[in-house]
């Protein structure tokens, strides 16, 4: 190990893990520190079973769940450490108690390496303001680029193909005010109180909103009023504010993809997604995830509508090469910082007892 004493070296590296993104940041995961057989070890144990969360949910916490790790190793590194990662397959996961996906090991006897990555993790943000729409310079997309060693990644630069991203993007989310397990989904990662700063979920002000819409947003939590909304087109002017405009608003969009949709495959996305966001942040490149358009495109994904799917399904297939499936969206580009950054829980509450 390293001169650092393992508590501080545990707490820096979960602090780590818990500065990743997850979809409405809630980090479904915890993790137990093992030292018995002589080697220290961070094990991480999944809470999104499929006896309590539909696919959707699953799918996405799987990705996170790759960030967090990533975060880890990065960390780890930086630290002089050694990290050895091993992961466990989490398919037909039935059972309902937390199981193991992830270890750790950590050996010594390294030199500190990724430290311009390590040196991100706390700077990384979500950014939804508009950002200028001219393309990365070729320096900061040469940057992005190192850290993807997989043929996973797709370039959407052009107007043409910028603009059928953003129709997908906006057919993606006005379907989350259509369909209402979508909608429950959303508003339940969402918090109104303009104050607060909770560690879980999302406020509205990260969503950088303009204030009518914000109000909008607030109104159409009501079921009620949701159903007289769509009456008059509520779910298709939300789908082209968070959908279609952000999309407009981005220098250039970059679709990550696999060819399944394993755990293993999701989690892997979600390592190299992490590792191009920590260098788009070194880079001063803004990044938002946009994961709708890609989610509600597969035939196993619950809450879609059937015509919405088969109709995203087939504007992916004029996208990506044959036999790749979409799994994220990262708009791109130069924007301003956010005007809030999500909190997050204290390192404690993830250790398992
Ligand atoms: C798998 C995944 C999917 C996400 N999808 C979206 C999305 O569709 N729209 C969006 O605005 N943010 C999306 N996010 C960003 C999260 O909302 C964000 O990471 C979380 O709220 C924590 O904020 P932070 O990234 O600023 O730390 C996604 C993040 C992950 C990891």
């Amino acid at each position: 190990m390293t001169s650092i004493p393992i508590d501080n070296v545990i707490t820096a590296l979960l602090k780590a893990g818990l500065s990743a993104p997850s979809a409405d940041n809630y980090h479904r995961f915890s993790v137990q520190y093992d030292q018995a057989s002589g080697v220290s070890k961070i094990r991480c144990f999944t809470h999104s079973r499929e006896a309590h969360y539909p696919r959707r949910r699953r799918l996405v916490d799987w990705i996170g769940y790759g960030a967090a790790i990533e975060n880890m190793l990065i960390e780890a590194k930086r630290l002089g450490l050694r990290p050895k990662l091993t992961l466990h397959s989490d398919d037909n996961g039935i059972q309902t108690v937390p199981t193991l996906f992830a270890e750790i090991e950590l050996h010594s006897g390294a030199s500190p390496s990724d430290e311009n990555l390590a040196q991100a993790i706390p700077r990384r943000v979500t950014n939804r303001k508009p950002f200028l729409r001219r393309p990365l310079t070729a320096e900061d997309k040469a940057e992005i680029l190192l850290q993807i060693d997989r043929p996973c990644a797709h370039w959407f630069s052009s107007r043409e193909t910028k603009k059928q991203c953003a129709t997908l993007s906006r057919l993606a989310e006005s379907e989350r005010f259509r369909s209402q397990e979508l909608h429950d989904e959303l508003y339940s990662s969402l918090y109104f109180d303009a104050g607060a700063d909770r560690p879980y979920g999302i406020s509205i002000r990260g969503l950088e909103t303009p204030r009518p819409l914000e109000h909008l947003f607030r109104l159409f939590k009501n079921v009620v009023a949701l159903k007289i909304g769509r009456l008059i087109g509520v779910d298709s002017i939300f789908g082209f504010f968070a959908g279609a405009l952000p999309i407009y608003w981005s220098g250039e969009v970059l679709v990550l993809t696999t060819r399944g949709d394993s755990s293993l495959e999701l989690i892997r996305l979600g390592q190299t997604m992490e590792r191009i966001w920590l260098a788009a942040t070194t880079a001063g490149v803004a990044v938002q995830p946009q994961i709708a358009a890609c989610l509600y495109a597969s035939e196993k994904v619950e809450g879609c509508s059937i015509a919405t799917q088969a109709e995203l399904n087939h504007l992916w297939k004029g996208l990506l090469p044959l036999g790749e499936l979409p799994m994220i969206m990262l708009r791109m580009g130069y924007a301003a910082l956010p005007r809030w950054k999500s909190p997050r829980p204290s390192v404690d509450s993830l250790l398992k007892t």
